[in-house]
């Protein structure tokens, strides 16, 4: 079976690919590069010993991506590419809009022309929105407080609706909870344009020198520590989650949601002092304001991907640490 991975050169698309091609798939990645590198995919090939197919093409080039599907046999989709930092999304709504919304919708065109109706998305534990209260569970109705959020809500309609009107669609949506982690060789991890935005990728540089101290958004939160909690999952349990999406296609489901999380919580300091751990220094930290947005509490609920997908996360907090560590240590640079 031959796979497109749409924004298979970045953080989680890249350890997919790892994933699918170690399985025995064929991989046709496309990627614009806008917040992801190619080197990712040579060392996805070197870990791999096995070759994949890479085209830099934009979705919102339908040309372009339909030269790609006459050029290569495609079964089934893994639909990652898309602008992904909330705050940045606040300010550029349009370029949002235009680049997740519309360019999945001219991938599903493409996709319809050429007979190929199964996908799995590449959603976010965001679509829940600030009011459903942990464990969050797939039948929760849906919001969002940014149009980062807003555009996985919708890219989730829209899969809905085409299988409605024609039940030949079938879309496994996974909404992921905070991905973190690194692949096990340390030649794979994750590397942001600029400053970090996130939690552990921020921590990594600090551990590495590359920025002073971290910054906790808040401890008068209504925690044990105060300090906010989320379901951190392993890139990797996250990755194989998708191969089991794929597997679940082929029993026709429809549009149908998953949570992909641990459904465990961990605080921000928990999660400095596991770094901590892996690293063998101290991080050092000073406590800030609130960032705005942020929600006190958000894990999930696993149990219907245990159920209906066979998947389960298996990597604990310490080893997410410590393969980030590996990673952030060997190439402090990233991929440059
Ligand atoms: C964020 C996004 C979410 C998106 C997800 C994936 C926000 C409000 N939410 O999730 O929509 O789907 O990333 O990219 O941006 N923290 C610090 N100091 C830091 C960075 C983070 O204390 O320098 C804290 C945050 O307050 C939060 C936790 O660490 O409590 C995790 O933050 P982060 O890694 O940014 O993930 P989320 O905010 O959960």
């Amino acid at each position: 079976m031959n796979i497109l991975v749409t924004g298979g050169a970045g953080y989680i698309g890249s350890h997919t690919c790892l994933e699918l091609l170690q399985a025995g798939y064929q991989v046709t990645v496309v990627d614009n590069l806008v917040n992801s590198k190619q080197e990712s995919l040579r060392r996805v090939q070197e870990i791999t010993g096995k070759p994949l197919v890479f085209h830099p093409v934009d979705l919102l080039d339908r040309e372009a991506l339909d030269a790609v599907f006459v050029a290569n046999p495609i079964d089934a989709v893994i639909h990652f590419a898309a602008l992904k930092a909330p705050g940045e999304s606040v300010s550029q709504p349009l370029r949002y809009y235009h680049n997740n919304v519309t360019g999945t919708i001219v991938l599903c065109q493409v996709m319809a022309q050429h007979g190929v109706k199964n996908l799995v998305f590449s959603s976010s534990a965001t679509v829940y929105g600030e009011t459903n209260q942990p464990p969050l569970i797939e039948d929760m109705p849906l919001s969002a407080i940014n149009p980062y959020g807003w555009s996985k809500v919708m890219m989730e309609r829209v899969f809905t609706d085409l299988h409605v009107a024609d039940p030949a669609w079938n879309a496994i949506l996974l909404r992921y909870f905070n991905p973190i982690g690194a692949h096990p060789s340390g030649r794979l991890g994750e590397d942001p344009n600029g400053i970090p935005i996130n939690l552990v990728p921020y921590i990594a540089q600090v551990a590495v020198g590359k920025l002073p101290y971290l910054r906790v958004f808040g401890n008068d939160y209504p925690t044990p520590d105060g300090t906010c909690i989320r379901d951190y999952i392993h890139v990797v349990d996250l990755a194989i989650g998708h191969l089991k999406a794929l597997e679940k296609l082929a029993s026709n489901p429809g549009a149908i949601a998953y949570n992909l999380g641990t459904g465990r919580g961990n605080s921000v300091l928990e999660v400095v002092a596991a770094f901590e751990r892996a690293c063998g220094k101290p991080i050092p930290y000073q406590v800030v304001a609130r960032r705005p947005g942020d929600l006190p509490i958000s894990y999930a609920s696993p149990s219907k991907a245990n159920r209906e997908l066979n998947w389960f996360a298996q990597r604990s907090m310490d080893d997410m640490c410590a393969d980030v560590w590996r990673w952030q240590s060997g190439n402090p640079n990233g991929y440059e």
